[in-house]
């Protein structure tokens, strides 16, 4: 995010442009872009978030003008919220390559549109510093927690984290794209104009931390849910488990896909094999399955094919659910790799299912600079 360190900087000047030009001067769309962002929201959005996005029109569906959901920082838990969706929940996903209606770019558009609606600049906050909260894992008494859960949340929340007035909150693509913070910070200051209360005189500071542990308690596959560095393996470690066998994946579904259970089984039974993601790299660092490489669509094969081997079992995954995925391994079928899958259900499906992964460090998109993630491809 070299733009973002700029601006960290420079951020006096930042500041001063805050304090002397109006909001209005800086709005990050065009008129037309505006105006196709907001055809796009009474199109795909009005009937459950409500015409001026206040939300509780249908299903539930949150306000989407709160500055608490809104602060700065957090653009790309929105872009990723609306491209994604909540599996089992009314919020689709709106993605082209998830089967939805909108252009990653039309998506990246509305949500600085959400933000210019209530004149928050999804960049800086009123410091001019960039909002993004840290990465950091939240230590509480998870059983603490349970009883706070049980006896503050539930109600709205459901028992089991599975809705109610209140979003889902076991719901585990949720709990990946939320960090611990935004958790933290959502309890204690709560959503203005929302039923969602603040806990800040309710609950102490212990009392935050303990809901919050047992909220990312209910991540399955947490076992492995840690914050870890995000240094990419190197070649010589590409190879899981390279005394282990190879593993029996049967027929593969098309010649080409493999299930989401099969690719765990592999996993747990130590197989030899080589998982490749095949998303941005950005997306690799923000989380992945463990042990995955992370070798981008874009890269050149000619010059990567020598780092990897023919001899092992090559799975590959992305987030389309396969699309990507499926490229990039018939690139490399095409160069002669024959021990070669793809994910069926995608990353979101496997951690859907409950399979582990690993997350890294959660990102701001920045939206001044489009990011190669929200890029069509
Ligand atoms: C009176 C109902 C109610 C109660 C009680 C309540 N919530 Fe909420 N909560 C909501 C609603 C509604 C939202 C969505 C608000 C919005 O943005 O429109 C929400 C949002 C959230 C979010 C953000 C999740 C997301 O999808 O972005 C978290 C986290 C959360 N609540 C945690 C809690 C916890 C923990 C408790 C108990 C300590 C609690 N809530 C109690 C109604 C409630
Ligand atoms: C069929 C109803 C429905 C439609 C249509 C819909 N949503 Fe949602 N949306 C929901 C519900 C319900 C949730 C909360 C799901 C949960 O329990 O986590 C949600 C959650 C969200 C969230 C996460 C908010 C938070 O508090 O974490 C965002 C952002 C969002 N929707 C944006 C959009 C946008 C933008 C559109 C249009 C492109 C859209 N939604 C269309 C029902 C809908």
């Amino acid at each position: 995010m070299t733009l973002l360190r700029i601006a960290g900087a420079l951020s006096g000047l930042f500041l001063f442009q805050a304090l002397t030009v109006s909001f209005a001067q800086t709005d990050l769309l065009s008129e037309a872009q505006a105006a196709a962002a907001a055809e796009n929201y009474n199109r795909y959005c009005t009937l459950c978030h409500g015409e001026n996005r206040e939300g509780y029109a249908n299903d539930h569906a949150p306000s989407l003008r709160s500055k608490e959901l809104l602060f700065p920082g957090n653009s790309l838990f929105m872009f990723r919220s609306i491209a994604y969706g909540r599996p089992g929940t009314a919020m689709a996903a709106y993605r082209e390559e998830s089967g939805g209606p909108m252009s990653n770019r039309e998506i990246f558009q509305m949500v600085r549109w959400l933000y210019e609606q209530i004149d928050v600049d999804p960049r800086y906050n009123e410091n001019g510093e960039d909002g993004k909260l840290p990465y950091v894992r939240i230590e509480g008494d998870a059983a603490l927690g349970a009883e706070i859960y049980a006896r503050e949340c539930a109600s709205c929340h459901g028992v089991n984290g599975e809705g109610g007035t209140g979003t889902a909150l076991a719901n585990q693509v949720m709990l990946i794209f939320a960090s611990d913070l935004f958790l933290r910070q959502t309890i204690e200051s709560g959503r203005e104009g929302t039923p969602m209360p603040s806990f800040r005189d309710k609950l102490n500071a212990e009392e935050l931390d303990a809901v919050t542990a047992y909220l990312r308690s209910r991540a399955r596959g947490q076992s492995v849910i840690q914050p870890r560095d995000s240094r990419p393996p190197t070649p010589d470690e590409y190879v899981l488990n390279p005394d282990g066998e190879d593993p029996e994946f049967g027929e593969l579904r098309d010649g080409i896909y493999v299930p989401a259970a099969d690719l765990n089984k592999a996993i747990e039974d130590k197989k030899r094999m080589v998982i490749l993601d095949t998303r941005a790299a950005s997306w690799w660092r923000m989380g992945h399955i463990e042990g995955a490489v992370p070798i981008p669509y874009y890269s050149d094969f000619d010059e990567i094919m020598g780092d990897l081997p023919r001899d092992v079992w090559i799975v590959g995954y992305c987030e389309c659910p396969r699309a990507l995925a499926t490229d990039v391994i018939e690139k490399l079928r095409d160069r002669g790799f024959e021990k070669t899958a793809v994910l069926w259900e995608g990353i979101q499906g496997w951690a859907g299912l409950g399979y582990p992964i690993v997350l890294g460090e959660v990102e701001a998109l920045d939206l001044e600079a489009e990011p190669e993630e929200t890029r069509e491809h």
